[in-house]
């Protein structure tokens, strides 16, 4: 389902995490021949120079200035983002828990979105991307072709976590607190808390297979497509 279209789309991906959004983002790019851009990773990147920095997560300056002095890059590559910090490339680095917990506390700042959602408006502006978060459909691109908000029971959400980070050893019970607790932050913080978009369509991966999920996304992606014949 390659899009050959002179203009291409921009699709979002919104939702919590655990959801399936990065998987789900990057098969569906492929398929397209579209750009698979991860935001989340580049709020992740600035938790990590916060941490390097030892500035704390809740001075909204410090942490504006870090990121206007720092080179955040997401360089797509096939099967995600590899993400650069001044060149250096912390993709493994910023999925560890104290960086995941890190940036949904950097994340609350307005100073600190507004210079994230004017850099990820660059770099999808020109459409061909599927761009996934949770602020993509409500404020990075407000007029995107397709907006998907793709959510998941919180258990179930909880669990696939836990098997991702099984192999690392990480303890059940305080894998599945720590992600209530910043689903909590991203859903309930001022700015641009997590929510769906008034036209996204809602999709509830619970009892879907991820082949199922992508099924579905691909309909609309079409119908969007065959629209604008
Ligand atoms: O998608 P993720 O788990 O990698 O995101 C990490 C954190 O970054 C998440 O807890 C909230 C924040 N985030 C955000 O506020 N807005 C986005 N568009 C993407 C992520």
């Amino acid at each position: 389902m390659t899009d050959s279209s002179p203009r291409k789309l921009i699709i979002a991906i919104d939702g919590p995490a655990g959801a399936g959004k990065s998987t789900i983002a990057s098969r569906l790019a492929r398929k397209l021949g579209y750009v698979n851009l991860e935001s989340g990773a580049m709020y992740r990147a600035l938790a990590l120079r916060a941490i390097e920095w030892d500035a704390s997560f809740d001075d909204e300056a410090a942490l504006l200035k870090l990121a206007e002095d720092s080179s955040i890059t997401l360089d797509r590559t096939i099967g995600g983002n590899r993400v650069l910090v001044n060149k250096k490339d912390v993709s493994a680095r910023i999925r560890e828990r104290d960086v995941s917990e890190a940036a949904s506390r950097v994340s609350v700042h307005p100073k600190v979105r507004e210079w994230m959602v004017a850099r990820q408006r660059e770099m999808g502006i020109g459409g061909g991307v599927v761009m996934e978060g949770r602020d993509i459909g409500t404020k990075v691109f407000p007029d995107a072709d397709l907006k998907i908000f793709l959510d998941a029971d919180p258990v179930i959400r909880e669990q696939r976590r836990l098997d991702q980070q099984r192999v690392k050893g990480a303890p059940a019970e305080a894998m599945a607190a720590e992600l209530r607790e910043r689903d909590h932050r991203d859903r309930t913080r001022a700015a641009s808390p997590l929510v769906a978009a008034e036209d996204a369509v809602v999709l509830d991966s619970t009892h879907l297979s991820e082949d199922e999920v992508l099924e579905r996304i691909e309909k609309l992606v079409e119908q969007r497509l065959a629209a604008r014949r």
